[in-house]
Formats: C-alpha cells, sequence, structure tokens
C-alpha cells in the first residue's frame, strides 16, 4: 500500500532529536524522501543508516541561522531527489539564560531570536521558490502554544519568537495560497523531547506548574507532533492554509483543569 506522501520530497530542520526525527521516521515510512538539516553531525549519519542509506534520506550540517547554509539544503533536496515538496522548518532552541524579560540579557534574545525566528524566515524564503514554479507544496513551521498564549514562567525571547513564526507563517499562507503552496504552523503543547527535558532537569517545580494546566495531565511524545505534521504535509489538509494548528492537550481551551 502506498504511503500518504509517496514519492514526496521534504525538508526537514532539526531533525536528529524530537519532533523533528520523530517527523524524519514518519516521513519515511509514510513513503517520502527527506533530506534532514541539522547541526548534530553524528546523529545525522546514524539516521541515514537507520532509515535505509542515501537512497531515502540524505544528511546535511546547516545551521539554520546561516542563509548560504540554508539555501544549500533546499539546492541539495532539489538535485538528490528531483523537487522540493514539504519544508518542515522545524529546528528551535530553548536556552536556560532566556527567562523574565527583567533577567534576560540582549545577547540570549538575539541568540532565540536569530535560531528560532529568523531561520524559519530563511527556510520559507529558500523553499517558495521551488514550490511557486512545481505549483503546489506545503510548508509547516514550528512555532508552540505559547505564540497564543502567556505564561509567568516566562521564555520572554523564545515567546516572542515563536509569535513571529505564527504570524509569518499566516502572512505566507495568505499571500501564495493561490499559487497551490500552503503554509501552517504547528503549535506544540509541552512535548517530552530533550529540548524540554533539560529546560526542566534543573527545575521540576517548573515543570510540575506546567502539568497542572494541561487538561491531559501528561506532555505529548514526538510522535504525537509527527503524526501532526504528516497532516499538515499530505494532501489530507489540502483545504488548509495559514493554519494555527494546536496540538497542545487541550491547554490553550483549558480554562479549570481536572484534579
Ligand atoms: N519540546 C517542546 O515542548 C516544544 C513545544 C513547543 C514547540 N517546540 C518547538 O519544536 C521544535 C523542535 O523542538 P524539540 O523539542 O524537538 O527540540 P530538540 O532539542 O529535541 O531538537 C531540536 C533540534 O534542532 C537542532 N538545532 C538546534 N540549533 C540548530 C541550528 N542552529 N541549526 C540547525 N539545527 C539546530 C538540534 O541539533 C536538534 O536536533 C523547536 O522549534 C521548538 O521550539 C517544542
Amino acid at each position: 500500500m502506498a504511503g500518504r506522501i509517496e514519492g514526496r520530497v521534504a525538508v526537514v530542520t532539526g531533525g536528529c532529536s524530537g519532533i523533528g526525527l520523530a517527523t524524519v521516521r514518519r516521513f519515511v515510512a509514510e513513503g517520502a524522501k527527506v533530506v534532514v538539516g541539522d547541526i548534530a553531525d553524528e546523529a545525522g549519519k546514524v539516521l541515514v543508516d537507520e532509515l535505509g542509506g542515501p537512497e531515502v534520506v540524505t544528511y546535511v550540517h546547516v545551521d539554520v541561522t546561516s542563509k548560504e547554509e540554508v539555501d544549500a539544503l533546499f539546492k541539495t533536496a532539489k538535485d538528490t531527489y528531483g523537487s522540493v515538496d514539504i519544508a518542515f522548518n522545524n529546528a528551535g532552541i530553548s536556552p536556560p539564560d532566556d527567562d523574565s524579560i527583567l533577567t534576560t540579557e540582549l545577547d540570549a534574545w538575539r541568540k532565540v531570536q536569530e535560531v528560532n525566528l529568523t531561520s524559519v524566515y530563511l527556510c520559507c524564503k529558500a523553499a517558495l521558490p521551488y514550490m511557486i514554479e512545481q505549483g503546489k507544496g506545503s510548508i509547516i513551521n514550528t512555532a508552540s502554544f505559547v505564540a497564543v498564549m502567556g505564561a509567568a514562567t516566562s521564555q520572554i525571547s523564545y515567546s516572542a519568537s515563536k509569535g513571529g513564526v505564527l504570524s509569518m507563517t499566516r502572512e505566507l499562507g495568505v499571500q501564495f495560497a493561490r499559487e497551490g503552496v500552503r503554509v501552517n504552523a504547528l503549535c506544540p503543547g509541552p512535548v517530552n523531547t530533550p529540548l524540554l527535558q533539560e529546560l526542566f532537569a534543573k527545575d521540576p517545580e517548573r515543570a510540575a506548574r506546567r502539568l497542572v494546566h494541561i487538561p491531559m495531565g501528561r506532555f505529548g511524545e514526538p510522535e504525537e507532533m509527527a503524526s501532526a505534521v504528516l497532516f499538515l504535509a499530505s494532501d489530507d489538509s489540502s483545504f488548509m492554509t495559514a493554519n494555527t494548528f494546536l496540538v497542545d492537550g487541550g491547554i490553550s481551551g483549558a480554562y479549570v483543569t481536572p484534579l
């Protein structure tokens, strides 16, 4: 039986860990060829071997804040597999020195803006010409539930960067809708990945404080995000663009949660 994205070519940034990794695995299982861009070169090599070698997956070292490297990533997809059908612009960071606005310094602010927001601008700018030429394509940008809700446990630059990703996604979705290119934002709730584990390892109380607000009473799993990304990448979501796709265990709909 054919997969849901059989024969499509996908680019995934941050594909060596967490949500990106689960999505690369799912995309391959559903018949896609995938080009993974990350800075985790060892993990990238292991992943290519795990998933069947260069016929199916190619790893490219990419710092998503570099225009040259991002352009080369998308060109690799076109040159190696013949098209750029899906772009999952997902790489992001959540460093501990990004905290309350009162203690977050300009360097920490700028670093997060570069990796989380400028990167998505660069990836969309690189992917769109291929997709416009094909008259078809699906871009999924990873924002976050913090793009639509405020938290007293602040990470000020992270939240602002994700708000930027969401607004940019909406605008691109509107602008390119009649050219066959769909652009949607995945807004995960807290997901059980190294990014979240690192953040909460230093502060279990903060983790517990967040858990209280999730109606389902647990963090999400990367595979649950991969299912949502697959939906947005595939023709199953063909009438969706410029969308804020919240996959958050009910957080954004909750006022009082069960005990
Ligand atoms: N985990 C969560 O709770 C959560 C919630 C909402 C949104 N998100 C977002 O989901 C995305 C993925 O997060 P995750 O939890 O899977 O994180 P993760 O830390 O498990 O994986 C992130 C990946 O991005 C890569 N990366 C980091 N900086 C890079 C750079 N400059 N260039 C290229 N690659 C780089 C890392 O090497 C890693 O492989 C991020 O954008 C994150 O902000 C995560």
